[in-house]
């Protein structure tokens, strides 16, 4: 029998990561496997998830605030990320529904911070304010060569038909997306406790079974209900 509170707290899981990794559809199909067991669960994203925060998201990526700088653009991610906590992701844990984010305050670390050379007393100061206390319990960090990322985006738009494309993060070079990578490994391997580096470069099943993996040998709460790694 598994020692787990009749009401185990709601918990927030994270996914980060560069361009074209899979997160979105890891979210989703988490979002389904959580939904089947019972628990009640948000997905979200980042910039996003307000329509204050949308807002922003519009004006960042279609280059609006491009020629303000990283700096300012740090502050832009977090006055979104401030609104997101505020009025969605804390209102949620607080009435017990999971939150899953396609992206939070990571990407600021890795793209405006370690990429992007914002002093990091201010992108911690940032993070203070915004985070207003709400870590997430886990962050999946799915990483990827951007070469083989990129090759992937490039199809899927191909085939959507989108080839115009493109927001303005991923126009960056190659150069640019390698150092990305790496940032978001370095925030990683500085965050043990909290982050899980997974290999994204394997089927969308596969992959989705390790996160399964992962968050059933990390929280009771899961296998309480039922919940074996096997599909
Ligand atoms: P995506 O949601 O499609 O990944 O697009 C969001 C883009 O914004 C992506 O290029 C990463 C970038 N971004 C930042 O640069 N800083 C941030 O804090 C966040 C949340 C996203």
């Amino acid at each position: 029998m598994l020692d787990v509170p009749a009401q185990a707290a709601a918990r927030f899981i994270t996914f980060e990561g560069g361009e074209g990794v899979g997160k979105s559809t890891q979210v989703k199909r988490l979002l389904v496997r959580l939904n089947r067991l019972g628990f009640e669960a948000v997905r979200t994203r980042e910039p996003g998830g307000t329509p204050k925060a949308e807002a922003v998201r519009a004006f960042i990526l279609q280059g609006r605030s491009e020629s303000w700088g990283a700096g300012a653009e740090a502050v832009l991610f977090a006055a979104a990320r401030l609104d997101h906590v505020r009025q969605l992701i804390a209102p949620s844990l607080q009435t017990g529904k999971w939150v899953i984010s396609d992206r939070f305050h990571d990407s600021t670390r890795a793209y405006q911070g370690l990429t992007g050379g914002v002093d990091d007393r201010l992108i911690r100061g940032l993070e203070t304010l915004a985070l207003d206390g709400h870590q997430p319990d886990i962050t999946f960090v799915l990483d990827m060569d951007p070469a083989t990322a990129f090759a992937r985006v490039n199809a899927r738009e191909l085939e959507q038909a989108l080839v115009q494309t493109g927001d303005r993060f991923e126009k960056e070079d190659l150069e640019w997306h390698r150092r990305l990578r790496r940032a978001f490994l370095d925030i990683a391997a500085a965050n043990p406790e909290r982050c899980v580096v997974l290999p994204a470069n394997q089927s969308e099943d596969n992959l989705e079974h390790e996160v399964w993996d992962v968050l059933v040998r990390r929280f009771p709460e899961i296998e309480a209900r039922g919940a074996w790694s096997a599909p």
